[in-house]
């Protein structure tokens, strides 16, 4: 495969809990990319509250490092948990600052797939759909399909945060492939 298909990925999860499910969801996803696919996991925690004065002093090192990793990345996949209904505020405070400024934000026309798993009985869904929204704003074209819903999230995965599920393992491979055919034909080049 040549460098022209060789596509980086950026994986954000939207959980910084060490046991994360969202994390380990990322976690599978760079155990089951595609040849020629690489997914580097992008760390949240240390990027701070949106404050648009601190914004006005200049990106702290975190956000500057964000929006590098965002700029230089092919293509976005973003692991989100529900949290009542919605995006975790971790992951849409990141979001925030790396929509900023809005003519320059790295979100604008990139890539993206996102997926998600939950304990409860719909993985993620609300969360998935309000992150969308967020996605309009920030013209990231937001892969429509196949959607990666992983509900019942603890009989899933192991103790050890291994995706053990052999359906759900297939459904992370087809999102995978669908973010490389996505990505590839945004790029004009299939
Ligand atoms: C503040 C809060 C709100 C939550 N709201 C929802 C919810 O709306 N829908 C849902 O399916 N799970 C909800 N949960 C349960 C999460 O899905 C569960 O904690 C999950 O493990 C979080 O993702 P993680 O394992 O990646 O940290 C909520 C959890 C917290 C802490």
């Amino acid at each position: 495969m040549g460098d022209e298909t060789r596509l980086r990925v950026l994986g954000i999860a939207g959980s910084l809990r060490e046991g994360s499910f969202n994390r380990a969801l990322l976690r599978a996803a760079q155990e089951l990319a595609p040849e020629g696919m690489e997914i580097r996991a992008f760390d949240i925690a240390p990027i701070p509250l949106y404050n648009g004065d601190v914004e006005a002093r200049g990106d702290p090192e975190p956000v500057t490092a964000l929006k590098a990793a965002i700029r230089e990345a092919d293509a976005l996949l973003i692991a989100t948990p529900e949290y009542n209904y919605g995006v975790p505020g971790v992951l849409k405070n990141a979001i925030d600052w790396a929509s900023r400024p809005p003519d320059k934000t790295p979100l604008r026309g990139k890539p993206a797939a996102i997926m998600g798993a939950s304990p409860g009985p719909h993985g993620t869904v609300r969360a998935q759909l309000q992150l969308r929204q967020t996605f309009v704003f920030t013209q990231t074209p937001a892969l429509l399909a196949p959607e990666v819903l992983i509900a019942r999230a603890h009989e899933k995965f192991d103790k050890e945060g291994g995706l053990t599920d052999e359906a759900t393992r297939g459904y992370v491979r087809k999102l995978l492939e669908a973010l490389r055919d996505w990505t590839l034909r945004l790029r004009g080049g299939a």
